[in-house]
């Protein structure tokens, strides 16, 4: 049914053995039989699924009243003030609307307005929404669509690990910020003119990129003298994800301050609330086109209720502290899994923001993504997590070969426990343990035999393919003696090859 009645491209997790996930409470999620996942993919249900505090604000509200900002209401005010504590002062005026794509494109539209400028500058890689406008400056989509506009520019993506300059380099950021100098003289020279350069704080879609000391402050330093805006977008990365700092662009230093900032995913948990914020001056040139701005639901009070709900958890909850204390844990295991399997060619991250990257060569640092030689039986990790440990988690990069992790704020130590524990056995088994291979041969030849629906193999190539879809949905059974048994009853003195 859904395939008739929702469009196909809204694809789903885990196409190939969807989840229907029913509930949820904290950072777990129970499917329609009450199995419970753990979820390492959600940074919008910021303080955990369905928090009570969260859904008591947006019922009280809802049945109080839900206007427009057309009307005078106290908690846009309150709202906007909480905001403004946990920024720079020079950031005091607030646009509030109801996505990530939403707030991005309005940060475009202000950027033009104030600098009467059209070209925008990229990071490789980058996603920055839905919208038409913004699919033109998300290389992530256009690079699969019509292409490039002539007033987009792309600079290389900072990436430390396997970018143009890397960890050795003495002085990364500087170097990389450059690439962005060069890129502004060469649309000079063109004839074209800065509006604006947007970029993550930490690049996600990128491969969870810790951008290098140094970068932003110099890359605004070039940007403003060519008369553009920094427009930083913290849509996943704001609200103490990162632990240390309230939003990402902080752990560039304090001599660093964007123009213009962008925020969704987590402002709401789950409740679509989105915003801009910028300076009186810019402000002031988007008021002086004449326009109006009005946005039918941004900023109206159920969504301030939520929103300033969902500060007061990160508060008392003390959320950013355990973006701290969990992060630094998880990485700690997973630096260790480092060492152990050298399918893992990087750890990076920070607080609840980190990312695995896998490789199937160190040195040449070949990504292994799904197809990778040495996933076993070419079930990807991602899956094999979700089915033998009920961990969700996604994977992202330009060559989708990095475990990315940015659950619920308040996953614990013992969450991060279990997802290494359990990353170390599937990699485990994927290189050392010949005899998961022959075991999960034989359950594939078990599943074929029960498959009751299925039609008699009429080819060679019928079979491989069956057995390939037949393997990615088995691998949930792997651990289960059930199969081992039954098994050993189906297969004795037969051969697998
Ligand atoms: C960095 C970034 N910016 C903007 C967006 C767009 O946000 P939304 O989906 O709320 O429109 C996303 C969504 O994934 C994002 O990751």
């Amino acid at each position: 049914m859904r395939e008739k009645l929702i469009g196909r491209s809204c694809r789903l997790f885990y196409s190939d053995d969807p989840v229907k996930i029913v509930r949820a409470r904290g950072q777990y999620l129970f499917d329609e039989n009450g199995k419970r996942y753990l979820d390492c993919i959600s940074n919008v249900h910021h303080v955990g699924h369905c928090h009570p505090s969260i859904t008591k604000a947006a019922a009280a509200q809802m049945d109080l009243l839900n206007t427009n900002t057309r009307f005078l209401h106290d908690s846009i005010i309150t709202y906007a003030e909480r905001l403004a504590a946990t920024l720079p002062e020079k950031l005091g005026v607030f646009y509030f609307v109801n996505s990530g794509s939403e707030a991005n494109d309005l940060a475009l539209r202000l950027a033009r307005q104030y600098t009467q400028h059209e070209d925008v500058i990229v990071l490789d890689y980058a996603y920055h929404g839905h919208l038409t406008s913004l699919i033109d400056i998300s290389p992530y989509k256009f690079r699969k669509l019509a292409g490039q506009k002539e007033w987009v520019h792309v600079v290389p993506l900072p990436d430390t690990y396997r970018g143009m300059y890397r960890d050795n380099h003495p002085n990364p950021g500087q170097a990389y910020a450059d690439t962005v100098k060069d890129l502004i003289e060469d649309v000079h020279r063109k004839g074209g003119k800065i509006s604006a350069f947007f970029a993550e704080s930490l690049p996600s879609v990128g491969g969870q990129i810790i951008l290098p000391q140094g970068y932003s402050a110099k890359v605004a330093e070039y940007v403003h003298a060519a008369g553009g805006l920094f427009v930083a977008d913290e849509v996943q990365t704001g609200f103490g994800r990162v632990g240390s700092h309230f939003w990402a662009f902080q752990l560039q230093g304090e001599d660093f301050c964007p123009d213009i900032i962008t925020m969704g995913k987590p402002m709401g948990n789950g409740h679509p609330v989105a915003c801009v914020v910028t300076t009186v001056e810019i402000a002031k040139a988007f008021e002086d086109n004449g326009v109006e701005y009005f946005n039918t639901f941004g900023g109206n009070p159920v969504s301030c209720a939520i929103g300033l709900a969902v500060l007061d958890v990160i508060e008392k909850e003390d959320l950013r502290g355990n973006a701290v204390r969990v992060g630094a844990h998880l990485k700690d295991l997973l630096n260790k899994l480092q060492a152990k399997h050298r399918i893992i060619g990087a750890v990076r991250g920070v607080g609840l923001f980190i990312g695995l990257e896998l490789v199937t060569d160190r040195e040449k640092k070949t990504p292994a993504t799904e197809t990778a030689p040495c996933d076993l039986a070419q079930c990807p990790i991602y899956v094999r997590l979700k089915e033998e440990d009920q961990i969700v988690i996604s994977t992202d990069g330009p060559w989708d070969n990095v475990l990315k992790f940015k659950p619920p704020m308040c996953f614990t130590v013992e969450d991060a426990e279990l997802v290494a524990k359990s990353i170390d056995r599937v990699l485990t088994g994927q290189l050392n343990t010949p005899v998961l291979y022959s075991w999960y041969y034989r359950i594939v030849y078990v599943n074929i035999t029960q498959d009751k629906t299925s039609k008699p193999f009429n080819s060679t190539k019928h079979l491989t393919l069956t057995l390939q879809i037949i393997t990615k949905r088995s691998m949930c059974n792997i651990n289960k003696n059930f199969y081992f048994y039954q098994f050993a009853q189906d297969t004795r003195g037969m051969s697998f090859q």
